[in-house]
């Protein structure tokens, strides 16, 4: 192949922030910056591309971000599909800023837009970001590793006041369809019952393993929930109101209290609650989430040049891949049910 000539390359950050974007942003100027391509960050996700607004990022602009959370570009839950004249908009703005190439990193509502601009005929790839880890066809989102390591140390934290109060202390945790950051860091953290949107559970299931550790003298217990756990017995999801985003989800919150409520209703065990919410989210990336948003960073920018139009990064095992975007917008990746089995048998 001939030697191509250089590029315009777009990029933007949509969706929850999240720990490890900005060694993404970084590996792609990097990488775009040895291949001489230009790259032109593109500001609040999908918003940016719907009013246009985008800066030149440079070595200099990049300089210095690896370890810092959130996003220097800024972030949006906008929906540019949601109105015909905003997905025109999007699609003049391309045009306007002359993007040859286009790099969009977020979750299954980000990624589901790029897909969408793909079958348009957009140049696109995706790279796969939430802490919920549930995006299809990648073992791992970056940010997830972060989370986890926040909630473990959280865990630990609240094991030595619930021993020395002999309490129950629910710990309410991000995951709105899927249950990972609640199982991976809930046996990290060794927790003695793990609720999440994929296996309800009645509370006298609860109750029962709860009582069951009482009975063998463990007078306290760790109970993680995930915000999209749904009790059996009861209907629909705990929502903090009734707004939804331009993407159709609920604002969930709330399921903690109620767990809490009903253990220590039922069983009489003093019970105290702890919700985690956006502390998940924020702060430096761990180790591991740097160095897999600089492999995906990296390779989104490989991926357009070897003409790999409409896929998305994948890691699979210890190798950075792609798949295509249409695939892996299919369905969520729930939690692997080895995994949640592994919990259960420290329950109690
Ligand atoms: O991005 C995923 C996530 O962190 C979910 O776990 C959570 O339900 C949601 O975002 C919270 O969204 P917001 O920051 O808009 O309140």
């Amino acid at each position: 192949m001939g030697k191509q000539s250089s590029k315009r390359i777009g990029i933007l950050t949509g969706g929850g922030d999240c720990p490890g974007l900005n060694a993404v942003i970084r590996a792609v100027v990097r990488r775009a910056l040895l291949y001489g391509d230009e790259v032109i960050g593109i500001k609040n996700g999908w918003l940016g591309l719907v009013r246009g607004m985008a800066e030149p990022l440079t070595l200099l602009s990049v300089s210095g971000i690896l370890p810092r959370g959130g996003t220097i570009l800024g972030t949006s839950r906008t929906n540019p599909l949601k109105s015909e004249a905003d997905t025109k908009k999007v699609l003049a703005n391309i045009k306007k800023l002359k993007l040859d190439w286009l790099i969009a990193v977020g979750g299954e509502d980000t990624l589901g837009v790029a897909r969408h601009l793909a079958e348009q005929g957009i140049k696109v790839v995706g790279v796969p970001k939430t802490i919920d880890n549930d995006v299809e066809g990648t073992d791992q989102t970056f940010g997830f590793d972060t989370a986890v390591s926040i909630v473990t140390e959280a865990i630990d934290r609240l094991h030595t006041t619930a021993e020395s109060h002999q309490r129950v202390m629910v710990v309410e945790v991000m995951g709105r369809h899927t249950g990972w950051i609640a199982v991976v860091s809930g046996l990290a953290g060794g927790a003695d019952c793990i609720l999440i949107p994929e296996h309800p559970m009645t509370i006298q299931e609860i109750c029962q393993i709860l009582e069951k550790r009482h009975a063998r003298g463990r007078l306290f217990s760790i109970v993680v929930v995930a915000e999209g756990f749904k009790l059996a017995e009861a209907e629909g999801l705990i929502t903090k109101d009734e707004s939804r985003d331009q993407f159709g989800h609920v604002h969930l919150g709330g399921i903690g209290e109620i767990v809490a409520q009903q253990i220590e209703k039922h069983t009489g065990f003093e019970t105290r609650v702890t919700v985690l919410g956006h502390i998940q989210r924020g702060g430096s990336p761990t180790a591991f989430d740097r160095v897999l948003g600089t492999r995906y960073g990296v390779k989104a920018v490989e991926l357009l040049h070897e003409g790999k139009f409409g896929e998305m990064v994948a890691l699979r095992g210890n190798k950075i891949t792609s798949i295509p975007l249409s695939q892996a917008m299919r369905k969520l990746k729930h939690v692997d049910p080895e995994l949640i089995r592994t919990a259960e048998m420290f329950y109690g």
